[in-house]
């Protein structure tokens, strides 16, 4: 019955949010915000022009939560409305990645905050030795915002993994200190 005790929770309860596993009846809510140009003005390149591109992301997701017991969540209010996609998923270099991606209309109201904060303390029941990252660019100051509220420091800033406007940086956050192979896939992939 151990297996039990250490399977997290399925449904997450937060102040005002219910945070769910990401399943495919989520993929039409889910293309939604990933498919407007709005959640993607910091990287106008990752938006979704077809929804096969959805179905590929929670499909991984789906996969990551199955092999590491934990992965981003379907976020919505408490009264069932979509605001979006967070949470933590694991990385190849074992450490936790946390991201989120809420609806335009849902932002500026915390939810963000609420949905890292219920994410990195289930990533710490779940895997208490993995790091829990976040990696953004400097144009991006309200993800960056939070990781710190979340609890997590930045440790690195410098020339970003993908094309990005002149000026603009990649940063690397994380709640512990990193073992060297686990920080240089960050910085790699920032
Ligand atoms: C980034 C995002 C998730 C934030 O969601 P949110 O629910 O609005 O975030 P919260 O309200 O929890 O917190 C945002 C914080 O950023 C701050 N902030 C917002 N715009 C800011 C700006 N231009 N400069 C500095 N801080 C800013 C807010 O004041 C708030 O901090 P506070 O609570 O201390 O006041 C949301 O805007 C989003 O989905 N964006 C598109 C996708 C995206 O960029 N994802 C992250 C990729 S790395």
């Amino acid at each position: 019955m151990a297996h039990q005790l250490l399977t997290p929770q399925q449904e997450i309860r937060t102040d005002r949010l219910v945070l769910t596993p990401l399943t495919p009846a989520d993929i039409d809510d889910v293309h939604a915000v990933f498919s407007d140009a709005r959640t993607w003005g910091h990287l106008p390149s990752g938006r979704h022009a077809d929804r096969a591109t959805t179905v590929d992301l929670v499909q991984r997701k789906i996969g990551g939560r199955a092999r590491h017991g934990l992965g981003s969540w379907t976020v919505r209010t408490t009264d069932g409305a979509f605001v979006g996609v967070g949470g933590v998923d694991m990385t190849a270099a074992r450490v936790w990645n946390l991201g989120y991606r809420l609806a335009p209309a849902a932002w500026g109201q915390g939810y963000a905050s609420e949905v890292a904060a219920a994410a990195i303390d289930q990533a710490h029941r779940t895997a208490p030795c993995v790091p829990v990252t976040g990696r953004v660019l400097t144009s991006n100051p309200a993800s960056a915002a939070v990781l710190r509220k979340a609890g997590l420091s930045l440790v690195w800033q410098g020339p970003a993994s993908v094309a990005v406007p002149d000026g603009v940086l990649g940063q690397v956050w994380t709640d512990r200190e990193l073992a060297d192979d686990q920080f240089a896939w960050l910085v790699r992939n920032a």
